[in-house]
């Protein structure tokens, strides 16, 4: 039997990248999965794919940047299964201009809401349903702008996704005597349409050398089979060619190289 079966997975952001590769790990493994995201369009291809590789899906669009549709969904899904066993905490978002020179009250409310007030409504509307069986899994796609702020990815981002793990740790501190865990997932780049929105465009060989979407999925599948007595609180995941300690590695040659010409 594969390890899902019978279990109910809601899954954010399931119509592109780590959120769609999820969806389709999890129901490899027998998971009936809820599908949500905003455009319907790429949630029917992700449903279209499962279906046809013989698992369950089924789609409930929605902006969860809402807490009135988050809570219309959580409760259709309570209606048709009763339960919610896994939340894929996955949909998220960035903006173009980001820097401090750039930011707007509305592009930090759409960071700040896409990010992390989407998770908060998202988690607070699946516990009830985890509660009432006393198991559950929370899985939250935050990032390693979460661990360590970065400019980069900006600063709305970062607070976000700082967020997003803090939110996850406080979920194990009040749950884990109902039986519920909650893992944040840390990801360093990862190939998806997200990163089509970087200031700096990103050519096709370095989308190559990065995690891809599957590298996630796959470990977002495991942390969703785990027993029932053990929970992965956080976990971060990286390309062995990690493009900032690449930079920091050039950097420091070249510091070198300047220093010894310097010297001559
Ligand atoms: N790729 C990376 O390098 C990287 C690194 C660290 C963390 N992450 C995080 O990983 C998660 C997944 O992103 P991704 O990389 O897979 O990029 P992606 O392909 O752009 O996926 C993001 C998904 O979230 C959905 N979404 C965004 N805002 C939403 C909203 N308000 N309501 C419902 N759905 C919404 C989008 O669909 P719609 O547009 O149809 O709503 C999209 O399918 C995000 O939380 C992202 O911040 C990514």
């Amino acid at each position: 039997m594969l390890k899902l079966t019978g279990k109910v997975a809601w899954v954010t952001g399931a119509g592109s990248g780590i959120g769609q590769a999820a969806a389709i790990a999890l129901a490899k493994e027998g998971a009936v999965v809820v599908l949500t995201g905003r455009r319907k369009g790429p949630l029917d291809e992700t449903a279209a794919a499962i279906r046809k590789a013989g698992g369950k899906a089924i789609v409930r669009a929605g902006d969860l940047m809402k807490a009135a549709a988050v809570s219309r969904i959580a409760q259709a899904i309570d209606k048709q299964f009763g339960r919610c066993d896994i939340l894929v905490n996955n949909a998220g978002l960035n903006i173009l201009d980001r820097t401090w020179r750039q930011l707007t009250p509305a592009g930090v409310e759409q960071v700040i809401d896409g990010n992390l007030s989407s998770a908060f409504y998202c988690s607070s509307a699946v516990l009830p349903m985890m509660r009432r069986r006393k198991d559950g899994v929370l899985i939250h796609t935050s990032s390693m702008a979460g661990r360590s702020p970065s400019t980069l990815s900006g600063a709305a981002y970062s607070a976000a996704k700082h967020g997003v793990v803090a939110m996850s740790h406080t979920i194990n501190m009040e749950e884990c005597v109902n039986g519920i865990r909650s893992c944040v997932v840390c990801p360093g780049e990862v190939a998806t349409p997200i990163l089509d929105k970087r200031p700096i465009p990103i050519t096709k060989e370095e989308r190559a050398r990065m995690a891809q979407s599957e590298d996630v999925g796959d470990l977002i599948r495991y942390v969703a089979c785990l027993p029932p007595h053990i929970v992965i609180n956080e976990v971060m995941i990286n390309p062995t060619w990690n493009r900032g300690y690449v930079a920091a590695l050039r950097r420091a040659t070249q510091e070198k190289q300047a220093k010894a010409k310097a010297r001559k």
